[in-house]
């Protein structure tokens, strides 16, 4: 299996590329099962859970092309709407297909996706949604299985404000009959630019972004052209890296107003972040400042970008609190970083990081997606070198990560396990 090795210590320098966002891309390729005819959606990054997506299209029925930076998605051959174990296994988005198919298909049959290395992550709320709806929902071996005749609009509060669960309902309520109301909905910008292609589909959705949105069911919908919005939490990822190693980078693509609990906190702890043409400059400052976060819904601190900020706290002046409020089991990180000569405790669902003054190279693990960015960080301000064996995780959020951060100027390259 590949490694990425790094050796630390020098500032980076220059202009780097956010490609199109992973969360964004997945619940508008699912969407595309609405309707039947050839969307085409721009500006999809190559990563291993898009690919994936693709793959699961393809058992659906669905014919898909790359052409470049976009993907051409056929749904006129569609013959399945059953989502198998094997591929749901290693994507759990996969779980996106539950709504779009009972809504045009009213039945779908999708694997349990099963737990994950940072949390136990349930559906139930995506279920009592559809349920909600009119669907009818059974488990058996392993699948959750959904029938309705057609699903009905309703008035879904839903307990926490879940991101692939609005994603879901959203998209199941677009075909339904009548008006459907999400109530504690989601509000991240992902949810925005999924239902702006709901709209070119011909949906009928108001106050997406907000707590409170508003769907008209169609009673079918047309194929979308659509480009997908620009990852904030790759940008965020390359705004820390910046920012750990006293750089000066220019991250084309990324959005202030995507970004904004993350920017604030940046600047506490003394980040220069300017805006410009079509992204954001980022200053590290001689040493970071010790800043503490809480992790929570959009627009709160992104759960997301929790990994990379430990790593930066870990060389900052003073002490942080990082609480993750979302995740039960979001700090698999520590200890990697603690081999690199962290001072960091972790109580529950609060990690307090005492800032050094260096970290030192070391070979570590990683662990989930964002534990690995959190890594690729830490090393990038390392002394010697950092070798990060299981970057799988790594190859399923970030696209040719060490290319883009070579650009920089830092000394990374992708290498066999020794
Ligand atoms: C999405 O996951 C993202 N994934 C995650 O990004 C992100 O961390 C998360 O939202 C939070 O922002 C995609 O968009 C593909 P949730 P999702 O449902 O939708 C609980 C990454 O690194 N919950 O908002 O699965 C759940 O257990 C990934 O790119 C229920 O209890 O997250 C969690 O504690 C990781 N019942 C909380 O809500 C449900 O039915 C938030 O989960 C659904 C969720």
């Amino acid at each position: 299996m590949d490694q990425i090795e790094i050796k630390g210590g020098r500032p980076l320098r220059g202009e780097i590329d956010v490609s199109g966002a992973k969360n964004a891309a997945l619940p508008l390729l699912f969407a595309t099962l609405l309707a039947s005819g050839e969307s085409r959606l721009g500006n999809v990054p190559q990563l291993r859970d898009i690919a994936t997506v693709g793959k699961l299209l393809e058992i659906f029925g669905a014919e898909v092309e790359r052409e470049g930076s976009a993907l051409r998605i056929d749904t006129r051959g569609l013959v399945s709407v059953e989502a198998p174990y094997e591929l749901v296994k290693t994507m759990r988005a996969s779980v996106l297909a539950l709504g779009p198919l009972t809504a045009r298909f009213g039945h779908a049959r999708v694997s349990l996706p099963g737990g994950c290395a940072i949390g136990a992550r349930p559906i139930n709320l995506h279920l009592k949604g559809l349920e909600a709806m009119g669907a009818e929902i059974t488990l058996d071996h392993g699948y959750v299985e959904a029938r309705a005749e057609r699903l009905k609009g309703a008035r879904i509060y839903l307990d926490i404000p879940t991101v692939t669960g609005t994603e879901n309902l959203l998209m199941a309520a677009a075909l339904a009959e009548g008006e459907t109301v999400l109530e504690n909905a989601a509000r991240e910008p992902e949810i925005i630019d999924l239902a702006e292609a709901l709209v070119k589909m011909g949906a009928r959705i108001e106050g997406a972004g907000s707590d409170t949105i508003h769907i008209q069911g169609a009673d079918d919908l047309a194929p979308y052209e659509h480009c997908t919005m620009p990852d904030r939490i790759e940008a965020g990822t390359f705004l820390a890296a910046a920012a750990v190693t006293g750089g000066d980078v220019l991250v084309h693509g990324a959005r202030a107003e995507h970004l904004e609990a993350l920017l604030a906190k940046l600047r506490e702890a003394g980040v220069e972040i300017v805006a410009e043409a079509d992204g954001l400059r980022v200053r590290g400052p001689e040493r970071l400042r010790a800043v503490s976060i809480k992790t929570s819904p959009h627009p709160g601190f992104p759960t997301d970008m929790q990994a990379q900020f430990m790593a930066l706290m870990c060389l900052a002046e003073g002490t942080s609190v990082i609480s993750e409020n979302v995740f039960e089991n979001r700090f698999m990180h520590v200890c990697e970083l603690q081999r690199m000569g962290a001072d960091i405790s972790v109580d529950g669902h609060a990690a307090t990081v005492r800032g050094i003054e260096g970290l030192c190279g070391a070979p570590v693990m990683a662990t989930d997606l964002r534990a690995s960015a959190s890594l690729i960080v830490a090393g990038l301000a390392a002394e010697n070198t950092t070798r990060i064996s299981r970057i799988y995780h790594l190859d399923r959020g970030y696209e040719r990560i060490e290319e883009k951060l070579a650009g920089l100027g830092a000394e990374i390259r992708r290498v066999k396990e020794s």
